[in-house]
């Protein structure tokens, strides 16, 4: 038998080669893939770490914008009508400082004035974008008789200036990327009425937040 001339024998060892080189290739391209996945999954999985733990999941900053109230005078005077309410309404801004965002529930909490339950503060749902400040109106419903009924509202009166707090619990979600976190925030929140003016002066809320894994 007459051996293959050279130049076929050589167009043999390269086909050889070649499908050695893909297989190479194709090898090489799975491991890089795989790698490069690997890698993103890391850097997702550190991003998160880095939005819920190094960057701290911190309260939102409420800042007050303005107020209005509304009270129900007895005609001629005033005076407020026996049995009425009065309704106080703040203009807050709400800073979401995190990295994440904040999707919340409402509240409704009990507000007390010099240790008195007077009425209720109402605070509406929202969802804050991460890094971004959104406007809420929170409502506070006085029932006047029980502030008449303090022994000490006739000097803050005089003093032009009654303090009323309360706390709420508020239920919500943080989202980064494509993680949830359930978090719920507790607050104290105070808010000093000018009662001359008849509108909120100071509106200040701490906010604590808890993150649940
Ligand atoms: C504050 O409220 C006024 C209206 O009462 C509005 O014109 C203004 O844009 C608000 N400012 C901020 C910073 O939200
Ligand atoms: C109060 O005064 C307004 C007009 O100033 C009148 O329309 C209204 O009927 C009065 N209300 C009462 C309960 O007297
Ligand atoms: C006054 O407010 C209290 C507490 O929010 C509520 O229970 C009551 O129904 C209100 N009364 C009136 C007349 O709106
Ligand atoms: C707050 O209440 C005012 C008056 O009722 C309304 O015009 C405004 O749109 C409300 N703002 C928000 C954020 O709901
Ligand atoms: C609210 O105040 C009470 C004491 O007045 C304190 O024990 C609690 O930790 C405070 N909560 C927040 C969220 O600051």
């Amino acid at each position: 038998m007459e051996k293959p001339p050279e130049q076929v024998q050589q167009q043999l060892a390269a086909a050889i080669d070649e499908e050695k080189a893909a297989a190479l290739r194709k090898r090489y391209l799975l491991r890089c893939c795989s790698c490069a996945g690997a890698s993103l999954f890391f850097v997702a999985i550190l991003a998160v770490t880095l939005a819920f733990t190094v960057f701290r999941v911190r309260g939102p900053v409420f800042r007050l914008n303005g107020s209005t109230a509304k009270l129900d005078l007895i005609n001629g005077t005033h005076l407020p009508r026996p049995g009425s309410n009065a309704t106080i309404r703040a203009d807050v801004s709400v800073k979401n400082r995190n990295f994440a965002s904040f999707r919340h529930g409402s509240s409704t909490s009990p507000v007390y004035y010099r240790g008195a339950a007077i009425g209720e503060a109402r605070a509406p749902a929202g969802n804050m974008p991460a890094r971004r400040t959104a406007r809420m109106n929170v409502t506070v419903e006085i029932v006047m008789d029980r502030v008449l009924a303090q022994p000490d509202f006739g000097s803050d009166v005089k003093a032009g200036r009654a303090t009323m707090s309360w706390r709420a619990r508020v239920g919500g979600r943080m989202k980064f990327l494509f993680i949830k976190k359930h978090v719920t925030m507790k607050m104290n929140c105070t808010a000093t009425v000018d009662v001359t003016k008849m509108e909120v002066a100071e509106y200040n809320c701490k906010p604590k937040m808890k993150l649940f894994s």
